[in-house]
């Protein structure tokens, strides 16, 4: 998939992780077009692109990919050569409050997609992609040991993993009926920049700065594998350029924190840059209801992704963590600008 002049469409390019692909293929690609749809949702944030949107390899297209006729005729008016999908509804908790939307995005507008896909490309797949970006939350929930592989079933416990499960298959079944070309990862959970403060560490980090609890669920012993947003975009930069078709490929830092542990952390490094007594944002922990279905654990084995492609993560937990605290402490606006608006309402009914 190294054609130039290729014209790429990137769905969900303005909220956290799609802005980072967005900006990283716009530069690094000066001879693509980049289209990036998005129906700005919540999530999405079209200040997270402040610095590219006047490239001129760069277009916004306002649109909703559970709308069908409006994703046919954009198909058909631009030709793009492949598509890297990530617009998603992708928050566990709302999730549970509202399913069916999750169900509409993720399985209805990724269908939407690959139908589209399949019209304009059906007679000559050639050099086309189809690059579907997913969770390891598919894979349900780990014991104590062990991690995920690509050939781990499918096992997912909430409805935003049954509605990720369900749109992979999907995209599978396209490349097994169809022919379609496609490429699917699945990756751990990702911070850093942009993060939308309703995730476990931009909230938290907002909450110390404003001095509000800290809401751990359950006892805190649940896991996470974390991995820098920005590897993660080098990632599907090169999985889409270097990654065989019909193949999977899993993406994680092989960096597991109990969620506790990672508050804490975290509470000690704001106090350093906040300049407060050690101690004092740890107080703000305050113990909570559990998630309904909580999973215990998630890892990945991300050898496959390293072995054949020579992607590894290039920063440590340590750095990482320090880039995207400062990166929110810089840019105190973004965070205000999000945190008003309908956060605001969803944060009051999620956490009265
Ligand atoms: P996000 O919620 O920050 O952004 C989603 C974007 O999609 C937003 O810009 C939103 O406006 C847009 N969108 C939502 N519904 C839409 C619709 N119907 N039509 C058009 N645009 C719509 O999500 P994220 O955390 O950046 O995740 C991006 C993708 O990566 C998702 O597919 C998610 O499942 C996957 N993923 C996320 C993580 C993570 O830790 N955040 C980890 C692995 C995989
Ligand atoms: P989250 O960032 O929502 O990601 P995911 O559920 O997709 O892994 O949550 C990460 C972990 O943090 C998860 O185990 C739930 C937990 N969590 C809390 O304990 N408190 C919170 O307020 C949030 C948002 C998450």
């Amino acid at each position: 998939m190294n054609k130039t002049n290729q014209k790429l469409l990137i769905t969900g390019g303005a909220g956290f992780i799609g802005s980072h692909v967005v900006r990283r293929f716009v530069v690094n690609y000066p001879n693509y077009h980049i289209f990036n749809l998005d129906s700005l949702t919540y999530a999405g944030n079209l200040e997270n692109l402040k610095d590219v949107e006047k490239q001129s390899n760069y277009t916004f297209i306002k649109g909703d990919i559970t709308d069908a006729s409006f994703i046919d005729s954009i198909f058909k008016k631009y030709n793009f050569d492949g598509v890297i999908h990530l617009a998603a509804e992708s928050h566990v908790d709302r999730s549970i409050t509202n399913p069916l939307a999750f169900v509409k995005t993720n399985v209805i507008g990724t269908m939407n997609l690959l139908n589209a896909a399949k019209e304009l490309w059906k007679n000559d797949f050639t050099g086309k992609r189809f690059y579907h970006v997913s969770t390891d939350e598919v894979y349900g929930s780990l014991g104590e040991t062990g991690f995920f592989t690509e050939d781990t079933a499918y096992d997912p416990n909430s409805p935003y993993s049954a509605s990720k499960a369900s749109s992979d298959h999907f995209v599978r079944a396209y490349g097994e009926t169809y022919g379609l070309p496609y490429v699917i990862t699945n990756c751990s959970n990702n911070y850093g920049p942009n993060h939308f403060p309703e995730k476990l560490i931009p909230f938290f980090i907002n909450n110390i700065i404003n001095k509000k609890s800290l809401p751990v669920y359950g006892d805190g012993n649940y896991t996470r594998d974390w991995l820098f947003v920005l590897d993660h975009a080098i990632a599907i930069d090169l999985v889409f350029h270097k990654g065989k078709n019909h193949e999977t490929y899993n993406i994680g830092g092989f960096n597991e924190w109990k969620n506790i542990d990672l508050v804490k952390l975290l509470c000690k490094l704001m106090d350093q840059k906040l300049n407060r007594k050690e101690g004092e944002s740890e107080k703000l922990i305050a113990y909570v209801k559990d998630r309904p279905g909580h999973d215990l654990r998630y890892a990945i084995d991300s050898n496959k992704i390293n072995k054949e492609l020579g992607w590894k993560p290039s920063v440590t937990f340590e750095e990482g963590l320090e880039k995207t605290i400062d990166w929110f402490l810089e840019n105190q606006d973004w965070l205000e600008n999000v945190t008003s608006g309908d956060y605001q309402k969803y944060y009051s009914e999620m956490y009265q």
